[in-house]
């Protein structure tokens, strides 16, 4: 069997993990989530939900993926087809894995398109002039009619979607070292020296009125931990920001080396990630528009979305500071890179499947992949509602479901004692087995509750529609999931014929 492509360095792999998880999710989603529903109170349950589901379901992710690796597997299809001696229902049921990554990834580029988009507007002068206005709606209008035009998309947009495509093709191109793991060690130092920057420009503004902001985020309390949808979105967000549940972690995890601390790995990329977040995330958006409004509109422009904060109200109060175009331009290039180094790990997976199960040269899977995510991000930017429709799907609903799957299969099925084995081999951190004991019975039905209060709470108003853009995009998720169920069946006699060809040499 060929040496599998490794990660070149022991910090290299840590970076490029970092930044698969470090996104969008932690510097805009993040904030807005937290200010919607309370701040203090939301912060209870996120803390909750980070050690009970998402600490053992990164370091489950790192121990899979590294076993998986060492079989020559790094996607979902391979690595549930190993589990199961490769029986086609196992493979089938592991696309979902490497669907829903590049689902996400077809609407995830068009957003870091217009990051890219904007950083190179705010540098030129072509964002709109303030309005010095106490009243966020007035202050906030111009930016909101400028994203609106962009946004349509206008020739701008698309010229940078184009180039946005254009980077992610040409550093997959260059492979796991030369590729995605440069871009991290560029891109994770960048990310956090702009990171703080902004921060403390957020937090001191107006004579340090946005250190109310941190307060606020701050201001631990447990009025939220009655209300099921703190839960469910506290855990959703636990979910996105550390790239679980889709086997994204489990195919960077592929690329170690077969010795290699896995449970170190994983508890850095989740402590960095969660510095990002609930430091450097929690410091910039909420804290920038206390200092420059008053606190009461604060949850009503997070209720109008994450764009709403990141693409309007953001700009619009960085273009009022001194020097504002380069503190906007600053802003849209920290949500670049940190867009970046995830859609790249968005995209590996489709490339694992293809290398690892079809067999398919390096440029022959790139090529093949980025063709899907081209025709995916075209989707998404020129049908209404086709991002929407993705990340309900893709970015909540089958995120959920298959996280729910990985643990079942991995600790339930695989055994306890088998992945402890697994879980202990080169580590000098001991886990004590009594955890994963909570963990196999806590996540599951902590992730079970949060299904169940989505179906009873909104499911059937989502399903139920007739607005055919909707339609379209639903045909298209079933479209692609059945493709991949064909490649995961035909691929299978390549791989059948490979274990059978290693019996004979093995004699
Ligand atoms: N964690 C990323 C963020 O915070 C988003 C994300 C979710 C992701 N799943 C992923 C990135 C899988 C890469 C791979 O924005
Ligand atoms: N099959 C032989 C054994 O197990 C060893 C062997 C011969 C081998 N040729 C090989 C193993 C080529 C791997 C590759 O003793």
């Amino acid at each position: 069997m060929q040496q599998r492509v490794s990660w070149n360095s022991k910090l290299g792999l840590i970076l490029a993990a970092a930044g698969n998880a470090v996104g969008l999710g932690n510097i805009l989603r993040f904030p807005s989530k937290a200010a919607l529903y309370g701040g203090g109170a939301f912060m209870v349950p996120y803390f909750v939900a980070l050690v009970l589901m998402g600490l053992p379901l990164m370091i489950i992710e790192w121990v899979i993926g590294r076993y998986a690796g060492r079989h020559g597997h790094g996607s979902m299809t391979g690595i549930l087809g190993l589990f199961f001696n490769h029986a086609s229902w196992a493979r089938v049921l592991g696309s979902i894995g490497v669907a829903i990554p590049l689902l996400i990834c077809m609407y995830y580029i068009y957003i870091e398109s217009w990051t890219l988009g904007f950083a190179f507007l705010s540098l030129f002068g072509k964002m709109p002039t303030p309005v010095i206005n106490s009243d966020a709606h007035e202050a906030v209008k111009p930016y909101v009619n400028f994203f609106k035009e962009y946004t349509k998309p206008s020739i701008m947009a698309y010229f940078f979607l184009v180039l946005t495509l254009l980077i992610n093709w040409f550093i997959l191109q260059k492979g796991i070292r030369r590729g995605i793991e440069i871009t991290a060690k560029i891109g994770m130092p960048a990310i956090i020296v702009f990171g703080v920057f902004l921060g403390i420009i957020c937090i001191s503004a107006n004579n340090w009125k946005g250190f109310e902001g941190l307060k606020f985020i701050y201001n631990l309390n447990f009025s939220g931990i009655t209300n099921p949808v703190v839960w469910v979105e506290a855990a959703g967000q636990i979910f996105f920001t550390l790239s679980l549940g889709m086997g994204a972690i489990a195919v960077y995890a592929s690329y170690v080396n077969p010795k290699e601390d896995v449970i170190k790995a994983g508890i850095w990329t989740a402590l960095i990630n969660e510095f990002v977040e609930v430091v450097i995330g929690a410091s910039i958006a909420i804290p920038a528009a206390f200092a420059m409004f008053s606190s009461v509109v604060i949850p009503e422009l997070a209720q109008e979305g994450t764009f709403r904060l990141g693409f309007m109200t953001m700009p619009a109060v960085f273009m009022s500071f001194p020097l504002g175009w380069l503190i906007s331009f600053i802003w849209f290039m920290l949500l670049f890179l940190a867009a970046l180094t995830s859609s790249l790990a968005l995209i590996q997976p489709l490339i694992a499947l293809f290398e690892d199960e079809m067999k398919w040269g390096h440029t022959k899977s790139v090529s093949v992949s980025m063709i899907f995510v081209i025709i995916g991000a075209h989707f998404s930017a020129f049908i209404p509602n086709f991002i929407d429709e993705l990340d309900f799907w893709a970015g909540c609903f089958m995120l959920l479901l298959f996280g729910l799957l990985e643990i079942i299969i991995f600790i339930w099925i695989f055994g306890m004692n088998n992945f402890y084995k697994e879980l202990t081999q080169n580590t000098k951190i001991i886990l004590p087995k009594a955890f994963f004991y909570v963990v196999a019975v806590v996540s599951p039905f902590f992730i079970f509750s949060i299904l169940y209060f989505w179906v009873v709470k909104d499911f059937k108003n989502i399903v139920f529609t007739e607005e055919p853009t909707k339609i379209v995009a639903r045909l298209f998720i079933l479209l692609f999931l059945v493709f991949l169920s064909i490649i995961a069946v035909k691929s299978r006699k390549i791989i059948m014929r490979d274990i059978r060809y290693t019996k004979v040499m093995k004699k």
